[in-house]
């Protein structure tokens, strides 16, 4: 039988796994950031991702509707009622071609089902924790900086961020202000915090590749550090393919092993959402 929607149904989710657009927040013409409501099944530990979308156009043939989905990073924290994403706009992308013009109020597609390598049960104690980021890689540690865990772990916790442009830090800036500033998180922090963007493509007060810094020793100099070494050094890493290879041969290079959920070691790698259809 035929079943009629009901009349005024607007509360209805029209998608599976479908969450509310609370927020958007647009940074440049590549990147932007948005808040969704929460299942209030999802757990998840900072630093994880899920997989979130929208469906697709309806097949010409079958008329069916498959849903376009992607990784991305939870940006916010795990006590957060609210998530958080941090994404690109690419013009031709599948997905955040039409991402990109969300609203509040707007419904998305989130698959809760978490996965992921940078959270602190894949890392061995240790007293200073690393966050190494290019692009929107800085989404886990945006959640992860935001995690009382954190700051209860370790004695200094150091973020590098590397863009191309000024504008493409704006958002780890803020996130990084507002943390300060944050009653609670704020006197968690205290002086623990060491944060050190990088542009590589326009004049800002320090230059460079965060690679090619940590092998001429001139990150560890600006940042008041002795040396890296798996005693005292944890680090997670999040960036485009090549930015990690890199960053782990260096960290291998000061002894630091790669280590999973299954077996904590010194330093944990993931792939940031980075392209679309590349
Ligand atoms: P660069 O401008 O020298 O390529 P993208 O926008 O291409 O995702 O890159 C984001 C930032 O990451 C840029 O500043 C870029 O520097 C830097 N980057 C890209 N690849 C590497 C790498 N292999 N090692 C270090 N930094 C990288």
């Amino acid at each position: 039988t035929h079943m009629n929607a009901p009349q005024n149904a607007t509360a209805q989710p029209v998608l599976p796994d479908a969450q509310t657009v609370t927020q958007v927040t647009h940074w440049t013409n590549k990147l932007f950031s948005f808040r969704v409501t929460r299942p209030a099944s999802l757990r998840f530990r900072s630093g994880e991702f899920v997989m979130i979308g929208l469906m697709g156009d309806p097949d010409p043939k079958t008329g069916r509707q498959k849903p376009i989905l992607r990784a991305y990073s939870i940006a916010s924290p795990a006590w957060d009622d609210e998530l958080e994403f941090y994404s690109i706009k690419v013009q031709d992308g599948p997905l955040t071609s039409r991402l990109q013009h969300i609203e509040p109020g707007d419904q998305i597609i989130l698959r809760p089902k978490p996965v992921g390598t940078l959270v602190h049960d894949a890392l061995l104690p240790g007293k200073r924790l690393w966050f190494f980021a290019t692009g929107t890689g800085i989404a886990p540690f945006a959640s992860l900086l935001r995690e009382p865990e954190t700051w209860e772990n370790y004695d200094e916790v150091i973020l590098t961020h590397t863009c191309r442009q000024v504008a493409e830090l704006e958002y780890g800036r803020q996130l990084i202000d507002a943390l300060r500033e944050d009653e609670l998180i704020g006197e968690l922090i205290g002086d623990k915090l060491k944060y050190y963007p990088t542009t590589t493509r326009e004049e800002s007060p320090v230059m460079g590749r965060i690679t090619d810094k940590l092998r001429d020793g001139s990150a560890l100099r600006d940042l008041g550090v002795d040396t890296i070494g798996p005693e005292t050094d944890r680090a997670m890493v999040c960036g485009s393919l090549d930015f990690n290879l890199e960053i782990k041969e260096i960290l291998e290079g000061f002894g630091l092993e790669e280590g999973a959920n299954s077996e904590p070691k010194h330093y944990v790698v993931e792939k940031a959402f980075v392209g679309e259809g590349a």
